[in-house]
């Protein structure tokens, strides 16, 4: 498995494949690298004969007050990792390649309406440094797919509308969202948890779940759900950022008679953020 750091070498190894009619995989991180990150590599090995993961903490996706310096950047066990798992190439830029006028000079990408919504409500610009960078890694490498995961549900609706708007030729594609074994969401923020808080972070996923197995039963109260469960994770010591109820495909609040609808949680943990999210599908419970 090779490593680059820049674009030029980058673009000189992807020429030598597509001039073999090779098909390219990407797999954009921002590393330290978990299960989930690698189960989106093994989606991308079976779809394309060359997967490239791309490890970049990018500084435009952060607000002033987060934690673009603290972020964990441990680019050696990920590549280990990344070898294991038949990743054939990792791109490991730094800011100054991917920005290399600077933060406030570049050009910027943003997709408007759904990124205003729920994280966006509570990080101003964060979808805009994510569009921005996801374009920018798809000009570069131009792959055929580019594999993201259901985890960042709202990221990952707001990159398929990019795609479809602007008439990206790449195919998003998404996994499930990898959890621990006892419903945790995998995420490199989980490793900021304290033991205590690690044992606690378990109950946004457990919140979702028993809000989901409301909604199976028939309940569509769908705004007193929403009040009872952000009460509910106050009380258990989180400071809740939100919890929503929406239609999968717009991500506006659901509606009654919405056929498929995403739960979608953030909430601080002392000073960690988690996010989460679960859908159900109503199809089969149109009759309630
Ligand atoms: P990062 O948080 O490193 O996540 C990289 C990819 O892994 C994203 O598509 C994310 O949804 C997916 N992922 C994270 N945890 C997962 C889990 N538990 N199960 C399945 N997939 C999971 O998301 C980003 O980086 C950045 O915003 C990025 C898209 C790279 C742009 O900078």
């Amino acid at each position: 498995m090779r490593t680059t750091h820049t674009i030029n070498e980058l673009k000189a190894y992807l020429q030598h494949h597509r001039n073999r009619g090779h098909r390219i995989a990407l797999v954009p991180t921002m590393g330290n690298l978990h299960q989930g990150h690698l189960a989106l590599v093994k989606a991308a090995r079976q779809q394309a004969d060359v997967v490239v993961t791309s490890i970049f903490v990018n500084p435009l996706q952060f607000g002033a007050n987060e934690d673009l310096d603290s972020y964990p950047r441990t680019l050696a066990e990920d590549q280990r990792l990344l070898n294991e798992t038949g990743n054939d190439l990792v791109f490991a830029p730094s800011p100054r390649e991917m920005y290399p006028n600077g933060l406030d000079q570049h050009t910027r990408v943003t997709v408007p309406v759904i990124t205003e919504l729920h994280c966006g409500a509570n990080r101003p610009g964060h979808f805009t440094g994510v569009a921005t960078v996801v374009t920018l890694l798809f000009n570069i490498v131009q792959p055929d797919v580019a594999v993201f995961g259901e985890k960042d549900f709202q990221q990952l609706a707001v990159i398929r509308k990019l795609a479809q708007d602007l008439c990206l030729p790449v195919h998003v594609e998404s996994m499930p969202t990898y959890r621990e074994a006892d419903g945790l969401a995998m995420s490199s923020r989980n490793r900021y948890l304290s033991p205590q808080e690690r044992s606690k972070a378990v109950l946004i996923y457990q919140m979702l779940e028993a809000t989901a197995e409301h909604i199976r039963k028939g309940r569509r109260d769908y705004t007193a759900l929403t009040d009872q469960a952000v009460r509910s994770l106050a009380e258990q010591g989180f400071k809740p950022d939100y919890f929503n109820i929406v239609n999968s495909q717009t991500l506006a609040p659901a509606e009654y008679t919405d056929l498929q609808v995403t739960l979608l949680a953030a909430a601080w943990l002392g000073n960690t953020r988690l996010i989460d999210n679960i859908s159900v599908d109503l199809k089969d419970a149109s009759n309630h």
